[in-house]
């Protein structure tokens, strides 16, 4: 079947607007009433690490994982770029799994990185939005994220439902390792299912994001700055706005800010802080206030509390629903995208075929 644009000006802003969709079939692929459905031979009760493996925005989704195997699962976790792990020969402990994401499921890098694991670890998993591609024939549990077909270079819908399906593996692993009850993992699966509703209302914010954007447009630097499980989205963010608006972007720990990315600051930077209101939102807020005292326009997304407790002097706040904290990531990779989105719109540039870059990158 032909994908078309459906009445959107591109791909991306299609593929942008689906997510609601793509995620609600996802969860109901996923989510048996107070159980998660994922293959039985799937049993993180006694490994002593996982590693999961990627590129791209890929990788940044399981930069996210990361926080959430060792909070919710109190299991070890490594992180690596594909292109980088193929080649430095890593020890890896045989009772592990190794994870692989992929929206393409065929990206060089990421399938030689798998190859090189399959002897060494108990099972080779992978998460891909294509069943049929080379990764998920060559692991031994293929998870779907159900995503559908994604045009745009820019990988969006693909994201979040990597990190769905990553989110839900860490809450049946914090489970299968006794650090998450029934009763509570009933009640995250619960607030799971209300995921896309809250994508909906943040999407309906579009209009100011557009705002947002048309003066992000004209800066030459950009800066993201994201505590905890929001640095990856971070990273993410700046990788979306410079991947199709051609605007230098980069992504820091907030904690980090002092330690270098500081000293760009002035009145033509803005500076983006992913920050709901989490127990590490009064620490954000004095970064925030460094960044102000050098008149760095600060765009802080949050949610209704931080808005209050942040106070004045934000250049342009955007406030989303309130979500329990280890679901923020899912909700605020929207707004990271519409502002990436938007920004490339009010440049004028090739938003679905951005210069130089390919969608499956079949080629070292
Ligand atoms: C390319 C795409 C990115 C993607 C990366 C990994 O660079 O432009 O959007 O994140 O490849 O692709 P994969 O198919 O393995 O997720």
């Amino acid at each position: 079947t032909r994908i078309e644009k459906a009445g959107y000006k591109h791909f991306m802003a299609k593929e942008i607007a689906e997510q609601p969709i793509v995620l609600a079939d996802a969860i109901k692929h996923y989510c048996r009433g107070r159980q998660i459905n994922v293959p039985d031979e799937l049993d993180f009760s006694t490994l002593d690490r996982l590693t999961l493996v990627a590129c791209g925005t890929a990788n940044y989704a399981c930069l996210t994982a990361k926080y959430w195997f060792e909070s919710l699962a109190g299991l070890p976790c490594e992180v690596d770029i594909a292109s980088e792990f193929r080649y430095r020969e890593p020890p890896m402990p045989e009772n592990s799994y190794a994870i692989f994401v992929s929206q393409s499921g065929e990206t060089a890098d990421t399938l030689a990185a798998l190859r090189y694991a399959k002897e060494k670890v108990a099972k080779i998993v992978s998460i891909v939005n294509v069943p049929t591609s080379s990764i998920a024939r060559e692991s031994d549990v293929a998870l779907p994220i159900l995503a559908g077909v994604e045009v745009g270079v820019a990988s969006t819908k693909a994201f979040t439902c990597q990190l769905s399906v990553l989110l839900l593996l860490a809450l049946k692993a914090g489970h299968d390792r006794g650090r998450i009850d029934d009763k509570t993992l009933a009640d995250h699966l619960k607030t799971f299912a209300t995921l896309p509703g809250l994508m909906n209302q943040t999407l309906s914010r579009e209009a100011s994001i557009a705002v947002m954007a048309a003066a992000v447009a004209e800066a030459q630097d950009v800066l993201f700055l994201g505590r905890g499980a929001m640095f990856p989205l971070a990273l993410e963010g700046a990788l979306k706005l410079k991947e199709i608006s051609y605007i230098h972007a980069e992504g820091y720990a907030s904690g980090e800010l002092k330690h270098g990315p500081i000293a760009l600051i002035d009145k033509n930077v803005p500076v983006v802080v992913l920050a709901p209101r989490d127990a590490l939102f009064d620490k954000t807020v004095s970064n925030m206030q460094e960044v102000m005292a050098r008149h760095g326009k600060v765009i802080l997304i949050t949610d209704p509390k931080g808005a209050e407790e942040a106070g004045l002097g934000t250049w342009k706040t955007l406030t989303l629903p309130e979500i329990p904290a280890i679901f923020a990531p899912i909700l605020y990779a929207l707004p990271a995208q519409l502002l990436a989105y938007h920004a490339a719109v009010a440049k004028g540039t090739d938003v679905d075929q951005p210069r130089n870059l390919a969608k499956s990158v079949t080629v070292e």
